[in-house]
């Protein structure tokens, strides 16, 4: 038990409250820097309307199922699942969620690394003058494509992550981000308004709003259920450790729907400026990890002191990636402080270490990157979330975590349709995704 308090209590005091753990977890660059990418390589507002649904019908109950399982048990994932189902082997659904963390750290980070390279650009007043598209291609080059300066830059947010889950100063990164992620929106408001009036910028804007539903299929469904889950960071288990932030009088279903309005606002927002601006440069929707990087810098240039504008812009996305990469190696750091008895100190090093590793080759090469990302960002997480489910729904059973819900007196009103959704309409859903995606053999 005393491996537990550690964990759990190690690094947020409890009054540092739900509602922001979570939304830091949350909001990142999977809002920034992935929603806009993927919805670009999916036909825009097609897969921006697919994406809306799942995140209400499917999304939000999942959401509703970890914190309640997080809530009732105090635990690390693994330690959750043992505890609501003792001597079954649904602990490999915890596992599995750890796992899927350490992967998604090791390319979440690469790329927080390269926000950290335009943070530095933007410090050097590389932003002052509007670049053009080709400029800006040739920026990123010198980033991402430098050899061993994406490495350096990956570890040294590693670096960063660590000394925050080690110190146990997540109280306090916390507490900034409840003042710095306003100031991000606003900053967000102000660029999608600039982005959105420039010259050519209707294009752009109807590629993201106007959907063409002839463009659906098979693998804007899967991209869009996995972008999801990404993006609230479900499925591997984050929310099962931030669940146990909520206290007992706190009502939980208003607190994760905040959670996922701000997540998803965050998410249109980016799309808003994104596209505008990549339309009004002449530059190309699916271009995948590269087209926020590439994109942004051209706009810069075009907003009233556009130079301070990229100083505050690239410091916010890396304080918002920070809160996140925090949560994915609190979760690992948890499992062996929890599971194996190791210390804290010692699984913060060694997990970073290993990490660190397993990020050098996608640090070196873009493919490498865009096939973790699809593996572990799309489908580890959505398999994981249809597990989730249907421990959630059939194993731990659908009254006892209604009952988990609605303490501290918390209204549930849509508990009967949340009960069909864990138990039917989530796992069948997924399921049917994933078996056409396998039939057609359309990974991507
Ligand atoms: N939700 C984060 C983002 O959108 O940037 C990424 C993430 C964090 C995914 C934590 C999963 C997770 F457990």
């Amino acid at each position: 038990m005393t491996g537990q308090q550690s964990c759990e209590r190690g690094g947020f005091g409890s009054r540092v409250g739900f509602v922001l753990a979570a939304a830091g977890s949350a909001i990142g660059l999977g809002n920034v820097w992935r929603f806009p990418y993927t919805a670009g390589q999916h036909g825009g507002a097609a897969f921006v309307l697919i994406y809306l649904v799942c995140v209400a019908a499917i999304c939000v109950p999942v959401l509703f199922a970890e914190l309640a399982i997080g809530r009732a048990t105090r635990r690390n994932p693994v330690g959750a699942f043992k505890a609501l189902a003792p001597g079954s082997r649904w602990f490999v659904v915890g596992g599995l969620g750890v796992l899927t963390g350490f992967a998604i750290l090791a390319f979440y980070s690469v790329v927080a690394g390269w926000t950290l390279g335009y943070l530095g650009k933007a410090l050097l007043g590389a932003f002052a003058e509007p670049l053009t598209h080709e400029q800006s291609v040739a920026m990123f080059e010198q980033i991402e494509g430098a050899g061993i300066v994406p490495v350096l830059l990956t570890g040294a947010f590693l670096l960063l992550t660590a000394l925050v889950v080690r110190g146990g100063v997540e109280a306090g990164i916390e507490r900034a981000a409840k003042i710095l992620m306003p100031i991000f929106f606003l900053l967000l408001v102000a660029m999608a308004i600039r982005a959105m009036t420039l010259e050519g910028a209707g294009e752009g804007i109807s590629f993201f709003l106007k959907p063409d539903l002839s463009k659906i299929d098979g693998g804007v469904f899967m991209g869009a259920l996995g972008q999801a889950f990404f993006s609230l960071s479900l499925g591997m288990g984050a929310m099962i450790t931030y669940g146990s932030y909520l206290g007992a009088n706190e009502r939980m279903p208003g607190a994760a729907v905040s959670v996922a309005v701000a997540d998803t606002t965050i998410a249109v927002l980016a799309g808003l400026i994104i596209f505008p601006t990549l339309f009004a440069a002449g530059g190309d929707p699916s271009a995948g990890p590269g087209l926020v990087f590439v994109t942004l810098p051209t706009v810069f240039g075009k907003l009233p002191a556009g130079f301070l504008f990229a100083i505050a812009f690239y410091s916010l996305l890396v304080i918002a990636a920070l809160t996140s990469t925090v949560s994915l190696l609190e979760v690992v750091v948890c499992y062996f402080v929890d599971e194996r008895g190791w210390k804290r100190e010692r699984a913060t090093w060694l997990v970073t270490l290993g990490c660190f590793l397993l990020a050098i080759p996608s640090a070196l090469s873009g493919t490498f990157l865009d096939w973790q990302s699809i593996i572990f960002g799309n489908y580890a997480l959505t398999i994981g979330a249809m597990l989730i489910c249907l421990f959630v729904g059939w194993v731990w059973g659908v009254p006892a975590a209604v009952e988990e819900i609605g303490r501290g007196g918390a209204v549930f009103p849509l508990a009967a349709a949340w009960g069909v959704i864990v138990r039917w309409v989530a796992p069948v859903a997924i399921a049917a995704v994933l078996i056409y995606i396998v039939a057609t053999g359309n990974y991507m």
